[in-house]
């Protein structure tokens, strides 16, 4: 589908990476993985067409789509966020306007010869517009929309209103919504909730766009690729399966590698001791001219690398604040006529590290800006206690950076009297090594961005940290050194972060964030998962108080124990149960064809990344044609899946809707 040769690419004498190539087919789900500023952003430039590579060539089917999800923001036109994601199909669009064209001029024209050409080319062009799904884009659009966490509300408001993230939302909506043949992803999920992430995940399993994105989620690349590229040290390296599978592959290949190092090492010592013994002595000087040949042209093995160098910093012991941090007393917050919070109760201690949990919109990060004093509040009292020095670590942080400065000018700026060799000092740790650090902010890429911020925050010797999703655009390696300072930090952390694995790592304590009130609980994620099951377990015997929380975590109401009116929800839900039982066998039925449809398209899938493959034609077509009708099938099945649990909510919402009137 898109063949890349032999490109490099230099910035000034810097050789970013040299001789990359490889071949991407249709509808394979790769990860392009590597560190902060290896490359990955500048490879998408040049596949995209939008930087030229030094040498080498991409070689592409002239109307191949590509679909680009940029790392960073792009503004949006004056449309609403509905118009906007259907705009992107720009092909149905030129046809649904020759559509209406060619009625307007067929109700004009008189000549029957005319009007036969005309009804013939209405009837090709309402073809192609039902092939391409133009009648149901706006059902489709909402339903990208929504999985991506927009609400209906938000579709009928300006698309130029919306904040960074949410700009980010209704990019990642128009491209799935567009399905082209190609999905270029620059880390998609750094800006969706862990409810979006999982739509997201199930989503890609099912286009049948081939796609390579970018990302450092473990557990997103886990579930969603089927082949790692890893851009190392200016080489790209192949790997097959998923995250995990690369990890164990990685080790077999730096060990096999290590292995031939030292054999071949050994043979070269071995062959300068007989060159050195011999090269003078008469008798045996050819033979060592011919070993010294030998060496000459043998093929050296390259030293296995020590690793790459990682970020390395702590954060200074801060001077101790008093006991209680933060003290709200019915905060309440509003934007306008929307009420964020309505009245919450909360006391942040000295040394609590607390994951702010919640679906998107439900207020975390104004919540978090409230504490940092970015927003006020509107109403209620918010104390903050004695000495607390508050680092903000803001979600989209370029916003807090100036482009036109350099880097050293960034930290100079807050670095006090601090001299400008340990501040070269400071920026070394953060990977900011002699040139590079009069690297101008705008030409750095997304996890150099967040690297300079966390450097910056160090200056200020904070007591309190309040990160927004500080792991954004941070590579693996530089996640886990941010992990590690923030376990020895001996401050308190209030945090957002939608990695799952970093805030288990963080967090001793949740907040559920959840329709304007908050709740606290201890442990980290999976205890506050735990606990949640739990509580759905209580509500199935009946001592919840509320119906509708049935999909969702606990929420700040508390719990009902009269006797009598468990019985009569039990007897309630057995009702519910007797109608949806249908219902819910076809749903099964459906999901037991589904995840057969999945294993052979994994199986296809497998066979079609297999190199062994391509040696016979015949079958690689084979493959194709089967994976064409399973994805084709995968979709009619999850076409009838959905209509099917739609239904099932309705009959849930009708019958709770019809008690309701008589309870
Ligand atoms: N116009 C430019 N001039 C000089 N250097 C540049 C320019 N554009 C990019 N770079 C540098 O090239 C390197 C690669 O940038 P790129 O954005 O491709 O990295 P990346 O792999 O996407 O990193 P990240 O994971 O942080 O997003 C970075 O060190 C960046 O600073
Ligand atoms: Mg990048």
């Amino acid at each position: 589908m898109i063949t890349v040769q032999g490109i490099s690419k230099f910035f000034g004498s810097r050789e970013l990476f040299k001789d990359v190539s490889f071949h991407l087919r249709p509808a394979e789900r790769i990860g392009l993985i590597g560190s902060n500023g290896a490359g990955k952003t500048t490879l998408f430039q040049i596949l995209t067409g939008s930087i030229q590579p030094d040498t080498g060539s991409v070689t592409a089917p002239r109307n191949l789509s590509i679909g680009y999800l940029p790392q960073q923001w792009i503004p949006c036109r004056d449309k609403t966020v509905l118009a906007h994601a259907i705009d992107v199909h720009s092909q149905l669009n030129d046809l649904q306007s020759e559509l209406r064209s060619l009625q307007q001029a067929l109700e004009r024209e008189k000549d029957p010869e005319s009007i036969g050409d005309a009804v013939l080319r209405q009837a090709a062009l309402l073809e192609k517009i039902e092939h391409l799904g133009g009648y149901d884009i706006e059902s489709r659009a909402a339903k990208i929309l929504a999985g991506l966490g927009f609400d209906t509300s938000q579709l009928h408001q300006p698309a130029a209103s919306l904040s960074g993230g949410w700009i980010m939302r209704l990019e990642l909506s128009r491209l799935l919504l567009s399905e082209p043949d190609l999905l270029l992803l620059d880390e998609p999920t750094n800006h969706l909730d862990l409810e979006s992430l999982m739509w997201l995940e199930q989503y890609l399993l099912t286009t049948s766009s081939a796609i390579l994105l970018v990302s450092h989620d473990r557990s997103f690349l886990n579930k969603v690729v089927q082949r790692i590229f890893e851009l190392e040290l200016g080489h790209l390296h192949e790997y097959s399966g998923n995250y995990d599978s690369y990890l164990e592959e990685k080790a077999v290949r730096q060990e096999i590698h290590a292995a031939s190092y030292k054999n071949q090492q050994d043979r070269i010592r071995q062959v300068e001791r007989f060159i050195e013994r011999n090269r003078y002595r008469k008798s045996t000087a050819s033979r060592a001219q011919s070993r010294i040949r030998m060496l000459d042209k043998m093929d050296r093995i390259e030293a296995p690398s020590a690793g790459l160098e990682q970020i390395h910093f702590d954060f200074p012991e801060p001077p101790r604040s008093g006991k209680r941090v933060f003290e709200l007393s019915g905060v309440h917050k509003s934007y306008g006529n929307c009420s964020v919070y309505s009245g919450i109760d909360l006391v942040i201690e000295r040394g609590d590290r607390i994951a702010f949990i919640g679906e998107n919109g439900a207020g975390k990060s104004t919540l978090l800006k409230m504490l940092a004093g970015v927003e006020s509040v509107s109403g209620g009292d918010l104390t903050v206690g004695l000495k607390v020095v508050s680092g903000y670590y803001a979600q989209h942080q370029w916003e807090q950076l100036h482009s036109e400065w350099t880097v050293i000018g960034e930290v100079s700026s807050i670095a006090g009297d601090m001299t400008q060799t340990r501040l070269r000092g400071l920026l070394g740790a953060f990977l900011f090594k002699g040139e590079e650090v009069m690297k101008k902010v705008s030409v750095l890429s997304g996890g150099e961005k967040a690297r300079l911020i966390l450097c910056k925050l160090l200056l200020q010797r904070p007591n309190v940290l309040l990160l927004d999703e500080p792991t954004n655009h941070l590579d693996i390696p530089s996640r886990v050194v941010l992990e590690k300072a923030l376990e020895n930090f001996p401050g308190t952390i209030c945090f957002i972060s939608h990695d799952r694995h970093f805030i288990n790592a963080v967090a001793n304590r949740v907040l559920f964030v959840n329709a304007g009130r908050v709740r606290l609980f201890p442990g980290n994620y999976d205890d506050f998962l735990n606990i949640w099951a739990k509580s759905l377990e209580a509500e199935s015997t009946g001592c919840r108080e509320e119906r509708s929380g049935v999909s969702r975590p606990p929420s700040t109401s508390g719990f009902r124990n009269d006797r009598h009116d468990r019985r009569a929800r039990a007897e309630l839900r057995n009702e519910l149960y007797r109608l949806k039982r249908p219902l819910q066998q076809s749903l099964e039925e459906l999901e037991t064809e589904l995840e057969a449809a999945h294993h052979l398209l994994d199986s296809l899938n497998n066979r079609l990344a297999d190199p062994a493959t391509y040696r016979n034609g015949g079958e690689v077509q084979n493959l194709r044609n089967s994976h064409r009708l399973c994805t084709e099938k995968i979709r009619q099945l999850t076409g009838e899946w959905e209509v099917f649990a739609l239904r099932l909510e309705a009959v849930e919402e009708e019958f709770w809707k019809e008690r309701e009137k008589v309870i």
